[in-house]
């Protein structure tokens, strides 16, 4: 199975398909890499946040791929905003992920409490360092995004926002294309609140595939970077097996019109948690 790849603005490719680790146990989280990895999936998706970088590290070290044939995320916790935190943890991030990663990004805006800005001169700063090879930010708005257009020099290679068939985002996706930012969907099963909704099933049933495949084949069809986590080898699998078919046009717009703006997670104007 070829999982197809997106450039980036700087050049740069990634596999569009990826093995998220949010709320992967640290202890879990070795194994369940090492599974991704073995089934065929060669960009995984963590966080400072998560805790488990460190073992992302080790199963990608364990696994006998090259390093540089695996595509890493990890993403700047909200404690370490000012510039030379940021720094200091975007070094630790890439330590522990092999000794750079392929993508760095600001996880949260906080508007409400830091200028981003700054921060993100400290991920521009990074990347010139070679410790990140691409860099981008994660749940930033329209308006956060035109703010750092008007006041920095790189534009973010991507935006990685909450996206799933009750929340489309397609304005905001959009924006991203305008400005040649490639739109990365989170949670793009909802964490599987749409699993059950009778329109997928429908669109299931008909093709013979299962909901979370309908899915994940609707966001790969709309050019958007997805990367599905779980902890059961079978879904892993399940998950991966997405490019041996087509929807048509009409399953597409009945799953886009699913659309209810609904939120699994926080909304990121008002999102100001910083960990103690
Ligand atoms: N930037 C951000 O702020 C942000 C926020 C949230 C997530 N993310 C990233 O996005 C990734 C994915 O999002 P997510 O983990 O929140 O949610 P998700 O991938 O939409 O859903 C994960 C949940 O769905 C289940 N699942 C997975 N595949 C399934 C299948 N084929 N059939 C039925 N159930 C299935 C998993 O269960 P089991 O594990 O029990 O099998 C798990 O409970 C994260 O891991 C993280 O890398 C980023």
């Amino acid at each position: 199975m070829t999982v197809p790849t997106i450039t980036l603005n700087d050049g740069k490719t990634i596999p569009q398909l990826g093995f998220g680790v949010f709320q992967i146990e640290p202890e879990n989280t070795k194994a369940a890499t090492l599974t991704a990895l073995e089934i065929g999936y060669r960009h995984i998706d963590t966080a400072e946040m998560y805790g488990n970088e460190k073992e992302v590290g080790e199963a990608i070290a364990e696994s006998g791929i090259p390093r540089e044939e695996i595509f890493v995320t990890s993403k700047l916790n909200n404690g370490f905003h000012a510039p030379d935190a940021a720094i200091e943890n975007g070094k630790k991030s890439a330590d522990r992920l092999g000794g750079y990663m392929d993508l760095f990004l600001i996880h949260w805006p906080l508007p409400t409490v830091i200028d981003f800005v700054p921060t993100w001169k400290s991920l521009e700063e990074l990347y010139h360092q070679g410790l990140s090879r691409s860099i981008g930010v994660s749940n930033f708005q329209a308006h956060h995004l035109r703010k750092l257009h008007e006041q920095t020099t790189i534009v973010p290679a991507v935006n990685q926002i909450e996206i799933h068939p009750y929340l489309v985002q397609d304005e905001l996706r959009a924006f991203d294309r305008e400005h040649g930012i490639a739109t990365e969907a989170w949670s793009p099963i909802a964490q599987g609140l749409v699993l059950d909704d009778p329109t997928i099933t429908r669109v299931a049933d008909a093709i013979g595939k299962t909901p979370a495949q309908v899915v994940l084949r609707w966001h790969i069809q709309r050019g958007d970077i997805v990367f599905p986590k779980s902890v059961t080898r079978s879904r892993v699998e399940e998950n991966f097996a997405i490019f041996d078919f087509e929807l048509s046009d009409e399953e597409m717009s009945a799953i886009t019109a699913l659309d209810r703006g609904h939120r699994t997670g926080p909304d990121p104007d008002v999102f100001d948690y910083v960990p103690a």
